[in-house]
């Protein structure tokens, strides 16, 4: 297990990925509103990683109404699970993670041990999710070739995920294996996952990294510096539609236009089967002041409207294929991403 996120003594602790990679400092969580804080304001961030701290997040809530009234009802969970959902809108394994919370509860209600059952279900879900991890990164790195520049963008990592990461763990893998790859890490504005979290993980592991402003991928996708596109998603369609960081479709498109292999990394429990494309992702808008100011300095006129919107949709058009746990998925897209569940 990594230490950027673990369970001691009854408390949540979360590594803050806003100090990183200056500090390194832990939230504690007691209670769900503790976990709710986590998300809303960033301490933790990444599809997988939203899903994994809500699972705990369901553990602090049911302890809290235990230790109120005893006992907890189907009711108690769905409100729990209700305002842990209210968060973040556009990852799907923030919802994956709560359905299966309520499935566990309702398996063991009425059990006297309830909450240390549902612990057991959260450490399951955080230990599945490492080794998919592990088994799509093996799967991907067979797709990165010796001498290959991969971009990335936002922070797939391990600080994303349970540990090892989607796309930076098809990386590590490449890596691990002898490979002789360079990675572009794209800034990511406006919370800078690249610079802060992305480039920090590679440059740990000594993985040559050049960090660059998203706005450079048509340069480098045009003069022949890139080879391939690799990055993680929040949330998956049947029909392939992937909502990814914002910046995720625009990169696309200057792969597609420079005939350069554009992947997808992640886990099953990113795509959703109840979803036909990606015109029905809730696409997350966040406060115009994570535009306009870094950290608590302004960056533009006082009053200047803004909009952040955190993701957009990449076409399936523009994906070669998805690195699952499950294997390679290419095209028909459709046809194989149905037959994962
Ligand atoms: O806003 P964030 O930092 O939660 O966005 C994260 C991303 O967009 C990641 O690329 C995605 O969640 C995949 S993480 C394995």
């Amino acid at each position: 297990m990594t230490d950027h996120i673990y369970w001691k003594n009854g408390v949540l602790y979360l590594l803050d990925q806003r100090e990183l990679p200056f500090k390194k400092i832990y939230v504690k969580c007691r209670n769900a509103a503790d976990v709710i804080t986590a998300i809303n304001n960033m301490t933790v961030r990444g599809a997988p990683l939203l899903g994994i701290v809500a699972a705990y997040g369901m553990v602090l809530g049911v302890r809290e109404r235990m230790k109120a009234n005893r006992s907890v009802a189907a009711a108690d969970i769905d409100r729990i699970a209700k305002k842990l959902g209210d968060t973040r809108p556009t990852a799907v394994n923030l919802f994956w993670a709560l359905e299966k919370m309520k499935d566990a509860f309702r398996r063991y209600a009425g059990d006297t041990d309830l909450v240390e059952d549902l612990l057991g279900e959260a450490l399951a879900i955080h230990v599945e999710d490492i080794e998919n991890n592990r088994m799509l990164s093996l799967y991907g790195a067979e797709l990165i070739h010796d001498g290959d520049t991969i971009l990335t963008h936002c922070n797939a990592g391990a600080l994303a995920t349970g540990g090892y990461g989607t796309a930076l763990g098809v990386l590590r893998a490449a890596h691990e294996a002898g490979k002789n790859i360079k990675v572009i890490a794209t800034e990511t504005r406006p919370y800078m996952q690249g610079s802060r979290l992305t480039v920090w993980e590679l440059m740990q592991e000594g993985i040559p990294v050049v960090l660059v402003p998203e706005n450079h991928a048509g340069l480098l996708c045009s003069n022949g510096t890139v080879t391939k596109v690799i990055t993680g998603a929040d949330r998956i369609a049947l029909n392939g539609d992937t909502a990814n960081k914002v910046g995720t479709f625009m990169i696309s498109l200057a792969a597609r236009e420079f005939k350069i292999p554009f992947y997808i990394a992640a886990p099953v429990s990113t795509f959703d089967a109840s979803i036909h494309t990606g015109g029905e992702i809730v696409i997350e808008e966040r406060d115009s002041r994570e535009v306009k100011y870094l950290d608590d300095r302004l960056l533009t006129v006082k009053d200047a409207k803004a909009r952040y919107f955190a993701f957009d949709v990449t076409p399936s058009g523009n994906i070669t294929g998805f690195i699952t746990e499950k294997g390679i998925i290419q095209k028909p897209f459709k046809k194989y991403i149905s037959m994962l569940f």
